[in-house]
């Protein structure tokens, strides 16, 4: 019952009113606050996006010093906390354990789960953005087998987040700038993209009255599969499979048969019906770290181009308006950097708190926010009366 719009997928559903992302889709632009991504990805510091994204300005000098001084107030986890991650198999993956400590966070800062406050608030989000690049770079090294790093606060964002997954206590590290800017230049592309399936799930808890740490926790959840964050493992994994650029035709049919449920992972997108224009920097950003680590002939570089190259001119691809996304890219960069594919996932999650953080507050402070309670068609049975057991 009930004349309610169908909209499966929300298609056609604008489920808020948002000032932080803009996107056409058709032109392949992409603005945080009005600013261009390219323009933010070449000239700007992640901790700066950060600071536009939650309040709407780029910072000036003061403000952003203020900033950056509290955010790495924040890097360091509660100390209990790494008993969290023993109590993990050494084999889990790392978006499990994501999922379980970000979640836990909710019990070891008890001040800030009062939403109504708007102090608390402000810290929970600094809290999250600050201890996120912790807690993943701990899943790394659970998963390696080696003892935990602190973090080190003289380090930029990135930098700081390469010395906890890559250095040893026995040893010095010292931190490549090349790397450390492609590291930065990824968490700005991924830091924001309005109303997709992670932010809008984070939305929907918080609409609730949920706390921030429990909200983020579900769009870690949500985030983890191969249509949204997880795309970036299985672009990589499809890559690596394909095996050689002569492979590439045979790959290409498998995705345009419709009797077969293979896809094309990082290519395609539900609002980019145009290159994503994150894929461009992405794809520079690849170049970069393979030449600065010396990597001449980077096998999967090679299939990726040519596959680009071939899907570009198919007519399935062109029918279909299907270009590669930020994933497509995103992963070859990662493996280069010294990641395994598992932690692709993770670092998206990394760079994705603070634009689920800045929705959560751009929601909680708005004055007609509502609880969303989606309605549905009824599909199942009309009416009947209770049959006993003995008489069905
Ligand atoms: N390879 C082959 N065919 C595809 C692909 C692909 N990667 N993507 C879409 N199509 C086809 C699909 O079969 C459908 O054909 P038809 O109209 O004949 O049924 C048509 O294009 C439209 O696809 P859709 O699934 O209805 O579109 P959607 O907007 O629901 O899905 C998507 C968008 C991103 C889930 C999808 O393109 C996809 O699965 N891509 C591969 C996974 C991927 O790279 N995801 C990362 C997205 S960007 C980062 C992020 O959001 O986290």
């Amino acid at each position: 019952t009930g004349a309610f719009t169908f909209d499966p997928g929300f298609t056609s559903t604008a489920s808020c009113e948002s000032a932080i992302t803009f996107i056409d889709g058709d032109a392949g632009i992409l603005l945080h606050r009005g600013y261009p991504i390219d323009q933010l990805a070449e000239h700007g510091d992640f901790l700066e996006v950060c600071y536009l994204l939650l309040y709407g300005e780029l910072p000036t000098k003061a403000q952003k010093d203020d900033f950056d001084r509290r955010i790495t107030h924040h890097t360091m986890v509660h100390e209990q906390m790494s008993k969290f991650f023993t109590g993990f198999r050494r084999d889990a993956h790392p978006m499990a354990v994501m999922c379980g400590v970000v979640g836990a966070l909710s019990a070891f800062y008890h001040d800030s789960t009062d939403i109504s406050d708007p102090y608390q608030r402000m810290i929970a989000s600094m809290r999250l953005i600050a201890k996120m690049p912790t807690i993943a770079a701990m899943a790394y090294k659970y998963y390696k087998g080696q003892p935990f790093m602190y973090p080190k606060n003289d380090l930029n964002f990135a930098a700081n987040f390469l010395h906890m997954c890559f250095a040893v206590p026995c040893e010095e590290y010292k931190v490549n700038p090349v790397l450390a800017r492609a590291m930065e230049r990824i968490f700005i592309l991924h830091a924001d993209h309005e109303q997709n399936a992670s932010t809008s799930t984070v939305r929907l808890a918080g609409s609730s009255g949920a706390n921030p740490f429990a909200c983020i926790a579900a769009g870690i959840a949500c985030l983890w599969g191969p249509a949204h964050g997880g795309a970036n493992e299985a672009a990589l994994t499809m890559l690596a499979e394909i095996g050689h650029v002569d492979h590439i035709p045979e790959y290409i049919e498998r995705a345009k048969d419709k009797n077969d449920p293979f896809r094309l992972m990082g290519f395609g997108h539900r609002v980019y019906k145009n290159y994503d224009p994150r894929a461009k920097i992405m794809q520079m950003t690849a170049h970069e770290v393979l030449g600065e680590l010396g990597i001449k002939d980077d096998p999967l570089l090679d299939i990726a181009m040519e596959m680009e190259k071939i899907a570009l001119t198919d007519e399935y691809f062109i029918e279909k308006k299907l270009y590669p996304n930020v994933d497509f890219y995103s992963g070859i960069t990662l493996k280069a950097l010294g990641f395994p594919t598992t932690m692709f996932t993770v670092l998206f999650a990394v760079a994705r708190t603070v634009g689920w953080i800045a929705q959560w507050k751009e929601m909680i402070e708005d004055p007609h926010q509502k609880i969303g309670r989606p309605r549905q068609l009824y599909t199942g049975s009309p009416e009947r009366d209770y049959v006993p057991i003995a008489k069905r």
